[in-house]
């Protein structure tokens, strides 16, 4: 059984290095996830991968299939998972490139399908959420990026918006005085989904870009996926480390 999945973000549709073992199509009571599971080993240990986006990358962050996706991997055996999500840095010193392993999140987003719990309930379930990230795998980044040399950022609170639009300056200045170190659209309503269902769930994010008003002028798309190839090697050398470690 395959305990550890990744789920790729914006950036990270595949996963170099990763030798393939099967694609499996699952069907949840929710509808398809965004693609086939991916089954693998990466570095001779066993890991499930899930593109958020579709293998295409066509995928808007506000019509992902999110509990489709987190039914499927826990279907399948997943205990742990590990989500990579690109964002916009807010605070001036997370610059494009930069890793870090959020501890704290906001929710910004609006209608998406955020519980398992609502259709057929005996009573009503309020999950604790006081720590939205397993602290366990959070160490586990923590220490594998120290291990790579990656420099990343320790913790951090993550604002997640709907999207797709980018945000304005106003909203990212809104976002620094709630908090939040960085905004990107795809960590909620995925983290909490893999709490309803009890498993252990961090995030590595990169900084793709400054965030709306942080940097020079508009932010391009072109941008983006410049700063974003840089970025997901980095993501790359800590995923290694982190296989490398048993995980
Ligand atoms: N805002 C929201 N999501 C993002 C950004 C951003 O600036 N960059 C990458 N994903």
């Amino acid at each position: 059984m395959t305990e550890l999945a990744i789920i790729g973000g914006t950036g990270l549709t595949s996963l170099p290095g990763l030798s393939i073992d099967g694609r499996e199509d699952v069907a949840t009571p929710f509808g398809k996830p965004s693609a086939a599971l991916i089954r693998g080993h990466f570095h001779a240990r066993p890991v499930l991968f899930l593109p958020r986006h579709g293998v295409a990358g066509n995928i808007p962050p506000h019509q992902v299939n999110y509990r489709a996706n987190v039914w499927a991997l826990r279907e399948v055996g997943t205990r742990q998972i590990i989500a990579v999500n690109a964002v916009g840095g807010i605070q001036a010193d997370l610059v494009p490139g930069t890793l870090l392993i959020p501890d704290q999140l906001i929710d910004y987003t609006h209608s998406r399908r955020n519980t398992f719990f609502e259709d057929e309930l005996e009573h009503v379930v309020h999950v604790d959420f006081t720590e939205p990230y397993c602290p366990t795998l959070r160490e586990v980044l923590i220490a594998a990026a120290r291990e790579a040399g990656l420099a990343a950022v320790e913790r951090g609170t993550y604002g997640v918006t709907q999207g797709p639009r980018l945000e304005t300056s106003a909203e990212v200045d809104r976002l620094e005085r709630d908090g939040c170190q960085v905004v990107g659209m795809t960590g909620m309503p995925e983290a909490v989904l893999a709490r309803e269902l009890d498993l252990c769930y961090a995030a590595c994010v990169v900084v793709a870009n400054a965030a709306a008003g942080r940097g020079a002028g508009a932010i391009s798309m072109a941008e983006i996926e410049f700063n974003l190839e840089s970025g997901m090697e980095r993501v790359r050398a800590l995923l290694v480390e982190v296989l490398k470690r048993g995980m």
